[in-house]
Order: C-alpha cells, then sequence, then structure tokens
C-alpha cells in the first residue's frame, strides 16, 4: 500500500468487530513504528499492550475499579480559541447526527464517549505511557510514533483510534499495566477491524482549507 493510501484512508474507527487481532502482528507493527524519528533518538514512547486474555482481565478490572481518579493532564485547554473550538464542536454534531443523538440528550452522548472506556469493543488496544521528565518535543515524538502505527495497521489491513479519553483513567491504567510513577499515560489505542455495519464509522472528519494555516513566504 502507498503511503498516500494509507495516509487517505487512516481514519478513526469507533466500532469494531469481534475478529482477533494476533499478538505477533502487534509486535511486527510496533517494531516497524519505532523507525519513527524522535528527537535526539530518544524514543520516549513506552508501550503496554492488551490483547486476548489481559484485554478481558482489564476491562473486568475497570468495572471493578470505583476509587476516584485524577485525569492525567488537561485534554484541552480550558478556554479553546478559534478556530481550534469549532473544528471540535463540529466533529462532535457530525458525530451525533450520524448517531441519531440529539444536542438534548446528554445521556446517550455520556454513553457514546464511554464507549471509550470499552475500546469501542475493539479486541487489542495498547496505552502508550511517556516519562514525565519529558515535555512537548518527546511528546510531539509520541504523536509521530502514533500516526505511524496507525498508517502501518492500515497497511496490515487493521483499524485504530488513537484515545486521550483514557488519560481519565490515569491512576487505573497505571495501575493495572503496573506503570512506574515517574511515568504519564497519553492515551490508548484501540486496534482491530472495522465494523462495517455501524453508522459511527462513516464518520468523515472535515480539515479546514490549506490557506488557513499554511503561509508561503
Ligand atoms: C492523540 C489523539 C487522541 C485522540 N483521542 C480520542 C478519543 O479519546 N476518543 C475518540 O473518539 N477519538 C479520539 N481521537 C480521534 C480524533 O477525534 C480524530 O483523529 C479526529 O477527529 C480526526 O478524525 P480522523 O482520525 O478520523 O481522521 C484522538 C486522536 C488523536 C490523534
Amino acid at each position: 500500500m502507498e503511503v498516500s493510501k494509507a495516509v487517505s484512508e487512516r481514519k478513526s474507527i469507533r466500532a469494531f468487530t469481534k475478529k482477533k487481532v494476533p499478538n505477533q502482528l502487534i509486535k511486527k507493527l510496533l517494531r516497524k513504528s519505532s523507525r519513527s524519528p524522535s528527537g535526539g533518538n530518544l524514543q520516549p514512547w513506552k508501550i503496554f499492550v492488551i490483547n486476548n486474555s489481559s484485554m478481558k482481565d482489564f476491562l473486568e478490572f475497570q468495572e471493578k475499579w470505583t476509587e476516584p481518579e485524577v485525569p492525567a493532564y488537561d485534554i484541552y485547554p480550558s478556554k479553546l480559541k478559534e478556530p481550534y473550538r469549532t473544528s471540535r464542536f463540529e466533529l462532535g454534531e457530525q458525530m451525533y447526527e450520524i448517531l441519531g443523538i440529539g444536542r438534548e440528550d446528554k445521556d446517550a452522548r455520556i454513553e457514546q464517549v464511554m464507549r471509550n472506556f470499552k475500546f469501542f469493543g475493539a479486541p487489542c488496544a495498547f496505552f502508550c505511557f511517556v516519562d514525565r521528565q519529558m515535555g512537548p518535543p518527546q511528546w510531539s515524538d509520541l504523536g509521530m510514533f502514533l500516526q505511524t502505527f496507525m498508517l502501518l495497521a492500515k497497511e496490515a489491513g487493521l483499524d485504530t483510534c488513537a484515545q486521550e479519553a483514557w488519560s481519565m483513567k490515569h491512576d487505573s491504567v497505571s495501575k493495572f499495566v503496573k506503570a512506574k510513577d515517574s511515568d504519564i499515560l497519553f492515551c490508548g489505542m484501540a486496534i482491530g477491524y472495522s465494523d462495517e455495519s455501524a453508522a459511527v464509522n462513516s464518520l468523515k472528519s472535515e480539515r479546514r482549507p490549506l490557506k488557513e494555516w499554511a503561509k508561503f513566504l
């Protein structure tokens, strides 16, 4: 698969089939993804894969967890500026419209958000942590690693959804994967095969036009 095709075909999938993903395949994709660049070649990503029995154990562990959790970080700035605010709003509206969930139906909206915490039904996932010592440059390295993984997954016929939502479950996730106190959770990554019959997967997110974010001097 050409890179351009992988880039244009990758999209966030929010409903997966039960079809399993072999650990060997994930291992291969992670190893390939580690060719991603990182400032100073720090390779700051720390990945914990859950699959098969560990996925079952993790979901049970999550169900039983009752302690309040401290989010790892603020996912968005509290007063998101334009044009970012509108982009975020439009994505939500587009998704809820496809799902037939009205603006006033807060319960249904919350229910959809909560599907994050079942990995949208994906049979396999990983969590991406980073040492707390690291700052914005290294966090951006994580992004490069994650995008490389998502493109390679596409090439391998897999679908994905990066999930910052898991940052809200930092304590329980850290406990389950036995992460070090010195590490912080950036995001989860749901991995599997798209359920093509699910309306939510027909969502094709918009992009702002190039002239709004690129200047040629
Ligand atoms: C780092 C990162 C975290 C994300 N977290 C979530 C999430 O928690 N839940 C979710 O449904 N989508 C999440 N997304 C998906 C974005 O909403 C999605 O990438 C964006 O709307 C563009 O759509 P596309 O991925 O289909 O091109 C995340 C994406 C990235 C890159």
